[in-house]
């Protein structure tokens, strides 16, 4: 399915000043070393308006004109191409993204003033500064240049982004159709590695099997680095070292996503290596999945967001009570939020082309409401490190962590993720199987 980049510039138009001109500014390549680079990426606002995936370009929006699209891109150069890859240059981005007009990057200083003409507001995307000196001598050019009579209005320069921002929480159809495939694979990416765990082997092996699933599938990258960590290394939120061998007796989480066309999963799933569950560890996952299917329950439409993180809470609360774990009243638990030593962070986030996609929670200070189309993680967790000895023994040194994957329906909601084993009954025979 076809992303309308037109329609969605065109709606971001409605909502500035007439006499606006919007600079969006892509990511430019970053050296790894020597002449190696990373691999590229573009910037996700440009690329949510644009599609245009190449380094080195400025998209210039202008409402009201004649041309209200010019992309100033790397011009063709056969040397470059057969050293690094294709690039469109100007004919074939006119063709193929809809543009008004092309240029060479390299003209943008000379062509700029005149895109500006008189338009009184700029609106910048450029998040990382990396153009910031230009635009205000592009600026100032006008103050400069401006017969004294003429210079009672300066121009203003704002930030698109939080117009770009708002507009990427709800996901049309054809965002939603990219998320799904990501999640499909990232599910399968999830039962191979549940299937491929077992004690004595490197956890980037399983990193690696992980990404080589969602590679069937279409992905060419993960949209985070993926997290696999054994035993202890799970009390880290974002242990990336993934460098250790797995041991029997373990709980292994293991927080991974596929990105298929910029858009990308984020599913967590935490299992026994052996691929039975201790006692111990079992009394934890259930606690932590009741926390995460008590939110999931409470998805649709008009529901608060914090409602969810709430909820999480409270069903952690309870259950580090029946655990043994607090010693004390459920209100006094939940008044002196004594859960948080082993609760490390917060229940989710927006997903989308950004894995903590944009976009705001709060909306005049007040938590927004579900709304359909939205998709977001929910992903509650508890965490006993190996060096608290404020827990028993035997709950040491282990982090269960669940995540799913949830889009808000006009009546309910989905988890997207549901297809990667989640009850410890589902885990125990996937693994068995
Ligand atoms: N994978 C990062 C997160 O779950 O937020
Ligand atoms: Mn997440
Ligand atoms: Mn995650």
């Amino acid at each position: 399915m076809n992303i309308d980049y037109k329609a969605r510039r065109e709606l971001l138009l409605t909502e500035i000043e007439a006499d606006s001109v919007v600079i969006l500014v892509g990511n430019t390549e970053k050296v790894r070393n020597k002449n190696i680079t990373y691999n590229f990426r573009q910037d996700n606002d440009f690329y949510y308006l644009t599609g245009f995936a190449e380094p080195d370009a400025v998209a210039v929006l202008r409402p009201n004109s004649n041309q209200p699209f010019v992309l100033f891109n790397l011009p063709k150069d056969k040397a470059a191409e057969i050293n690094f890859g294709h690039r469109c240059g100007q004919t074939m981005a006119a063709e193929r993204y809809d543009c008004d007009a092309a240029y060479d990057i390299a003209e943008l200083e000379q062509r700029l003033p005149e895109l500006l003409g008189q338009r009184q507001h700029v609106y910048l995307s450029d998040e990382l500064g990396r153009f910031e000196d230009r635009i205000f001598s592009w600026i100032n050019q006008q103050r400069r240049g401006a017969r004294f009579d003429e210079t009672k209005v300066f121009r203003s320069l704002h930030s698109i982004l939080p117009f770009i921002h708002e507009r990427r929480i709800i996901k049309d159809d054809a965002e939603l159709a990219r998320i799904r495939q990501a999640v499909t694979a990232s599910v399968d990416g999830h039962k191979t590695v549940m299937k491929q765990a077992r004690a004595g082997i490197n956890e980037q092996q399983l990193a690696g099997a992980f990404f080589g699933k969602v590679s069937e599938y279409g992905c060419q990258d993960v949209g985070y680095p993926t997290i696999l960590a054994s035993g202890n290394n799970a009390c880290c939120l974002h242990y990336t070292e993934n460098n250790d061998v797995l041991q029997d007796g373990q709980i292994l989480l293991i927080d991974a996503g596929g990105d298929f066309q910029y858009y990308t999963a984020d599913i967590t799933r935490s299992f026994p290596v052996n691929g039975r569950f201790s006692d111990t560890q079992k009394a934890v996952y259930k606690v932590v999945l009741a926390a995460l299917d008590n939110a999931i329950a409470l998805v649709k439409p008009g529901t608060p967001w914090n409602h969810l993180y709430e909820t999480a809470m409270a069903t952690l609360a309870q259950g580090l009570i029946d655990l043994g774990i607090l010693r004390c009243s459920m209100e006094e638990a939940l008044e002196k939020e004594l859960y948080k030593p082993y609760s490390i962070h917060k229940t989710g986030h927006w997903m989308g082309l950004d894995v903590h996609d944009v976009g705001r929670y709060k909306h005049h200070n007040e938590w927004k409401t579900l709304q359909a189309n939205m998709v977001f993680t929910i992903e509650p967790g508890l965490y006993f490190p190996a060096h608290d000895n404020q827990v028993a023994p035997e709950f040491r040194g282990m982090g269960i962590r669940v995540e799913d994957d949830i889009l808000v329906t006009a009546d309910g909601h989905e988890n997207l993720s549901a297809g990667a084993p989640r009850t410890v009954e589902e885990i125990e025979a996937w693994m068995a199987s």
